[in-house]
């Protein structure tokens, strides 16, 4: 059995002012962020286009903290690369066009730390074959693509069932969850076993960032 993970707040810089990029990062990282999330979009694996490589480079070159890469891509293995300077955690999506033991196992070559994530509409079973090789799986809570979305509920039995065959086979993965998480959300999340909390607009859009880092990791 693994160890008792520690609670990790991830805010996602998807909800920042990218016009002021740098001060986004300090002030996230100011409110007790332990990882900062970025999500990098293709416009075709997803419905939107985000950023690439030169800005998480912009993010990390200010970042003190781990950066934590979310490939929403379809052709991860290709563009990856680009990323793993600047990294300490690479997720993919199991949905994506790629060999994803090959890629899982190339992130590790490369120095990070490999995730893989899982759309709302994918069972969990399709990660199954490859707790084994990662470091991190990613539970979609709400449908990729765009920040500010409602959490979807029915996703926290996919949380469960991770936390169930980590247990079952002495596995230590991360359980991530990302999409609508708040003060609320967070509470179900941590008691059906994820231990990595995503949160853009709960954090970046809160008066005070701190309070809202502090109530995700200790709900009042
Ligand atoms: C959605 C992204 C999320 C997003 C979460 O596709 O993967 O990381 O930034 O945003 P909120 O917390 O606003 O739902
Ligand atoms: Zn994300």
């Amino acid at each position: 059995m693994g160890d008792v993970k520690p609670v990790l707040i991830a805010p996602s810089i998807l909800a920042s002012d990218f016009g002021r990029l740098a001060e986004e990062v300090r002030s996230a990282e100011a409110a007790g962020a332990d990882w900062l999330h970025l999500d990098v979009m293709d416009g075709h694996f997803v419905d939107n286009i985000s950023f690439g490589p030169a800005f998480v480079q912009a993010a990390h070159a200010v970042a003190t903290v781990p950066v934590d890469v979310h490939l929403m891509i379809s052709q991860p293995d290709h563009f990856f690369p680009r990323f793993t300077a600047m990294a300490r955690n690479i997720t993919v999506h199991v949905e994506a066009e790629h060999d994803v033991s090959r890629t899982l196992a190339a992130i590790r070559e490369a120095g990070c730390t490999a995730g893989l994530a899982i759309s709302p509409p994918t069972e969990i079973e399709a990660v199954r074959p490859f707790l084994r090789e990662v470091d991190l799986v990613l539970v979609m809570t709400v449908n990729p693509g765009y920040g500010g979305q409602p959490f979807i509920p029915e996703m926290l039995a996919k949380v469960e069932q991770l936390a169930a065959w980590r247990e079952e086979s002495g596995l230590d993965f991360h359980i991530e969850v990302d999409g609508g998480i708040n003060a609320n959300t967070a509470v179900v999340c941590r008691e059906a076993g994820a231990n990595v909390l995503v949160a853009g607009s709960s954090v970046f859009g809160a008066a005070d960032r701190a309070a809202a880092v502090m109530e995700l990791r200790q709900p009042v």
